[in-house]
């Protein structure tokens, strides 16, 4: 009888797995910080997709970490750079799955920023040009959707003029549209070594005390051509995830990042709660506050269970 009258439904339908790509051969490289998260490299990780698509779940999100690191970034926009490599093999093996990549620059650049750095600062502008060259070279590759996760202003409207010119009208833009500067970012900036080596982000990321904000910032997205908006990170962020849909009626999705899932790995490893039922849990009140689809870690391994 709870089930008739269950609110809230979760399936793998829901779910998109993401996934580390990494330059070399034959690499299932753990992560420490992410208990049962490895960075792969190609044919892993074609392999790994293969099990992902295989547990119902439709899409993955891939990041690139790249052997070298330089100043601007030059592996983000590299046509055989990591991402752009692992995207072919990927669309050839699995055609039916549903690629989705991680637009930014702070896995390639040596300072760690989301941006070209000048005198110390970001620049906005130059950044929305390389992120745009990264998005095109995503495309090119076979990629079906790309996700901005930098924060520059204009990026989207940006993206989108130039996927239009370069013959890509159909890639799809998911926004990383309120993205708040958050120390749950923790595990991922180890995984890929994209700590910031001075400063921080909070000067294009948003302040996680304002919720106004993040509604200005996923309506600007929208109006620029962005086909579905991301809120990030998840469980605290929750009622940020419900004011998006009410007031944009967007597709939304939410990221639960790498600390919320390390948090609940690390208790659940210690015994100190039931990791299954806490992830299922977390899982089923993020879709509860108004999210189309999740972005977590424990995609494959929530398939499993809900199966
Ligand atoms: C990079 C990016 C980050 C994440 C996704 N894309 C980290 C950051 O902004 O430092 C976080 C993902 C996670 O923590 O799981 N722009
Ligand atoms: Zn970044």
């Amino acid at each position: 009888m709870r089930g008739l009258v269950r609110e809230t439904t979760l399936s793998p339908a829901d779910l998109i797995q993401p996934l580390f790509a990494t330059a070399g051969t034959d690499l299932r490289d753990p992560i420490e910080g992410m208990p049962g998260i490895n960075r792969y490299s190609i044919a892993a990780l074609v392999e790994e997709a293969g099990e992902v698509l295989e547990a119902g779940i439709p899409a993955v999100l891939l990041f690139g970490v790249p052997s070298e690191k330089d100043e601007a970034g030059t592996g983000a926009y590299d046509d055989e750079g990591v991402v752009q490599m692992t995207v072919r093999a990927l669309k050839e093996a699995h055609p039916d799955l549903i690629v989705i990549t991680d637009v930014c620059l702070c896995e390639y650049t040596d300072h760690g920023h989301c941006g070209f750095v000048r005198d110390g600062r970001v620049d906005n502008d130059v950044t929305v040009e390389l992120l745009a060259r990264t998005a095109i070279s995503h495309a090119e590759a076979g990629a079906d959707i790309v996700a901005p996760s930098d924060m520059m202003d204009g990026r989207i409207g940006s993206i989108r003029y130039q996927l239009d010119e370069e013959g890509f009208p159909d890639t799809a833009i998911l926004s990383y549209a309120a993205k708040f500067s958050s120390a749950f970012y923790g595990p991922f900036r180890e995984a890929v070594g994209s700590a910031p080596q001075f400063g921080d982000r909070r000067g294009y990321q948003l302040d996680p005390a304002n919720s106004d904000e993040a509604i200005r910032e996923a309506k600007l997205d929208l109006e620029e051509g962005a086909d579905a908006l991301m809120v990030k990170p998840a469980s605290h962020y929750l009622d940020i995830v419900r004011r998006v849909k009410d007031e944009t009626g967007a597709p939304v999705a939410a990221f639960q990042v790498s600390g919320e899932y390390a948090v609940i790995r690390a208790a659940g490893a210690n015994g100190w709660l039931d990791e299954q039922a806490a992830a299922l849990e977390s899982l089923v009140t993020i879709r509860r506050a108004g999210a189309d689809f999740i972005v977590t870690y424990f995609a494959k391994e929530a398939a499993g269970w809900l199966k």
